[in-house]
């Protein structure tokens, strides 16, 4: 088990240069399957859920090299075997080996995904999404064998605008006969990122990052080079950080319309945000005022930040609300910042923060990933040391992330 350990209280200055899409990239690597050459991708962030991936993708056949943040990736070896459990459960995003294997060898098993654990996160509507294109689904106990004697389009109405649902029945439609619209898809920027990765591939997928995408099957897909987008949710942590004990931090290499939810209700709180074509310069302000967050899809208030706002939440004046609506248990974060000396009480998929209060360092624990990274915020404004356990989850999904934190002025170690 790996801890982080943090001396709170040094002022952030400098540059953040942001990594590509940890929720694209994990995308793209399984799309890559589907490709009848080699495919090259820029900008894959080097963090556990991509090297996992890569050893799904290994495991199959694939050939695969990765230098700095380049992925090359050629699928022609391919055998389509199962994929054990015991890789399978190392991320979510193994999920994405479903659609494409399906599309391509009309054909996959395997287990159950991982990822953290914030809520039970079924995945009916993907499995109904294939089911609707022809496919028949078995379970055994974790085990899920998917099969069609063909794949053909139709239309697909989601009940939830699922992102993982929305591209996986993307993946597995791409090559299926004739035409497949999904309605009530998720519009997530990492969705329309994987359409165009699979459109330089010669698909025919149009409408991506609205709520209906038409997808026109095509029987071969060729040679591609395409980019990771910038990850909007290490962008907005690095902001948040920046609005908590920043002077003139700059997160670079961003778009910003990513981040227009977080940009508004950092300015609600009171933060003035320097914004740029690609990035934003963020100072601490002398005072920040309460606001209530609400999460939702995009482009609303983004889930996975919520956790990260709420440190900024225990420095704001007064009572702020936030309102978890994507997963039933994402608030395990606020027992620890309470033990740091937060004001928190949950009720149901809400929880108030009464603030502000000083933080302490303490020894916590990182449960999931955007937890350990609320705790590592908490614990660069914390009076003395905050030890942070279980940092693997945070490892999962952040690239370097002691490295650019050290390098703005913080005092934080690996052990
Ligand atoms: N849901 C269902 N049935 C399904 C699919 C989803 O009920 O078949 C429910 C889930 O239980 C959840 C909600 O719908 O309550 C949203 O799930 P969604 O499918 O949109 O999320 P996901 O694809 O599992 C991705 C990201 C998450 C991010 C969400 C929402 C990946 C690998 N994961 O998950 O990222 O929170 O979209 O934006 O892309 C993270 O990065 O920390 C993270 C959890």
């Amino acid at each position: 088990m790996q801890k982080i350990k943090i001396q709170g209280g040094n002022v952030l200055t400098g540059t953040i240069t942001i990594s590509g899409a940890k929720n694209s990239a994990v995308a793209l690597i399984p799309a890559a399957v589907l490709c009848d050459e080699e495919t090259t991708i820029y900008n894959v962030p080097n963090i556990s859920d991509t090297q996992a991936l890569n050893e799904i993708l290994t495991y199959l056949g694939a050939t695969v090299s990765q230098e700095n943040e380049t992925m090359k990736i050629d699928s022609r070896n391919i055998t389509n075997k199962p994929i054990p459990e015991n890789i399978s459960k190392k991320l979510r995003a193994s999920y994405y080996f479903m659609g494409a294997l399906l599309g391509k060898y009309k054909k996959v098993e395997m287990y159950f995904p991982g990822g953290c654990s914030i809520g039970s996160r079924p995945i009916n509507l993907h499995l109904k999404g294939f089911e609707m294109l022809g496919a028949k689904v078995k379970e055994e106990g974790n085990k899920y064998i998917i099969e069609a004697e063909e794949l053909n389009g139709t239309n697909i109405y989601l009940d939830f605008a699922s992102v993982g649902a929305t591209i996986n029945i993307m993946l597995a439609a791409t090559k299926a006969n004739g035409t497949t619209i999904i309605e009530n898809a998720a519009k997530e920027p990492e969705i329309a990122n994987v359409a165009t990765f699979l459109n330089t591939m010669g698909a025919k997928i149009s409408g991506a990052g609205t709520s209906e995408i038409k997808i026109v099957g095509v029987d071969k897909l060729h040679k591609s080079i395409h980019e990771v987008i910038p990850d909007r949710i290490e962008a907005g942590t690095y902001m948040i950080a920046a609005a908590l004990i920043g002077e003139n931090l700059k997160i670079a290499n961003i778009i910003p319309d990513h981040v227009d939810a977080l940009i508004s209700k950092l300015k609600d709180i009171g933060v003035k945000i320097k914004e740029g074509p690609d990035y934003v310069i963020i100072s601490k302000p002398d005072h920040f005022k309460a606001s209530n967050v609400k999460t939702s899809v995009y482009p609303g208030f983004p889930t996975d930040l919520q956790q990260p706002i709420t440190t900024l939440l225990t420095q704001c004046e007064g009572k702020s609300i936030v309102t978890e609506n994507i997963y039933e248990n994402r608030f395990k974060n606020l027992k620890y910042l309470n033990e740091m000396g937060a004001n928190a009480s949950i009720n149901g998929n809400s929880a108030e923060i009464i603030g502000p209060t000083q933080l302490i360092g303490k020894t916590v624990v990182a449960t999931d990933l955007r937890a350990g990274a609320c705790l590592v915020l908490a614990g660069l404004i914390a009076n003395g040391i905050t030890i942070i356990e279980n940092v693997e989850h945070l490892l999962r999904g952040y690239e370097k992330i002691i490295q650019k934190l050290t390098d703005v002025g913080a005092k934080i170690e690996l052990n």
